[in-house]
């Protein structure tokens, strides 16, 4: 379950396999911000060791995928560059309560932040995997293969937020995330609704 408010646009998949390209870049620079997103908040919440096991470990899976997100820009002859203004990101981040007197529930926030990108990441890579395996198109495997592994972060860091609830002794720590996600959803859905349909993972 990956707690999505929306579905994505379904001319999305066909938009992005059209410009492959572009969708490859701007994925290779997602991977980047996720690897640095996990060791960020590795540094910020030291506290729990059960999210010090996860997310160094996710950082890692991370940056295995932003490698082989690169030797594809590489192959393609393409180049990184640097990456477009994030708006998307900065939206749902805009949504985080602020750390002052409110700590727990800024942490939980940041966390069910990744949660949602992660699950939106989900979805879109599945989408791409199957629209790329209709063209016969090579890159469906490792499309194939990489939506599902989104799918395990979505799920983590859902429980690293329940976790911050309890560890800080609340009873109601799942209902609590329960409704906070569905309302981060909506954020996430209205963003992608307020901008245009473009060749990105996110966009
Ligand atoms: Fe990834
Ligand atoms: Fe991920």
């Amino acid at each position: 379950m990956l707690h999505l408010a929306q579905k994505t646009d379904p001319r999305w998949a066909a938009l992005a396999a059209d410009q492959l390209d572009a969708v490859v870049v701007d994925h290779a620079h997602c991977e980047h911000k996720a690897a640095v997103t996990a060791l960020s908040l590795v540094s910020k919440y030291p506290d729990d060791p059960r999210l010090l096991t996860a997310l160094s470990a996710l950082a890692r899976d991370e940056a295995a995928h932003f490698a082989r997100m690169v030797e594809v820009v590489t192959a393609r002859g393409l180049v990184l560059g640097h990456p477009d203004a994030d708006g998307y990101v900065q939206g749902l981040l805009d949504a985080v309560r602020p750390t002052r007197g409110h700590a727990l529930d800024h942490r939980v926030d940041r966390l069910l932040v990744c949660a949602v990108i992660e699950g939106r990441s989900c979805e879109r890579l599945q989408l791409l995997a199957e629209e790329l395996g209709r063209r016969g198109e090579p890159l469906a495997a490792l499309y194939d293969e990489l939506w599902r592994e989104e799918a395990t972060h979505h799920t983590l860091f859902v429980e690293l937020a329940v976790r911050s609830y309890e560890r800080a002794g609340l009873s109601d720590a799942a209902a609590r995330v329960e409704r906070r996600l569905a309302w981060l959803a909506t954020e996430e859905a209205a963003l992608l609704a307020a901008a245009p349909l473009r060749a990105a993972i996110h966009g």
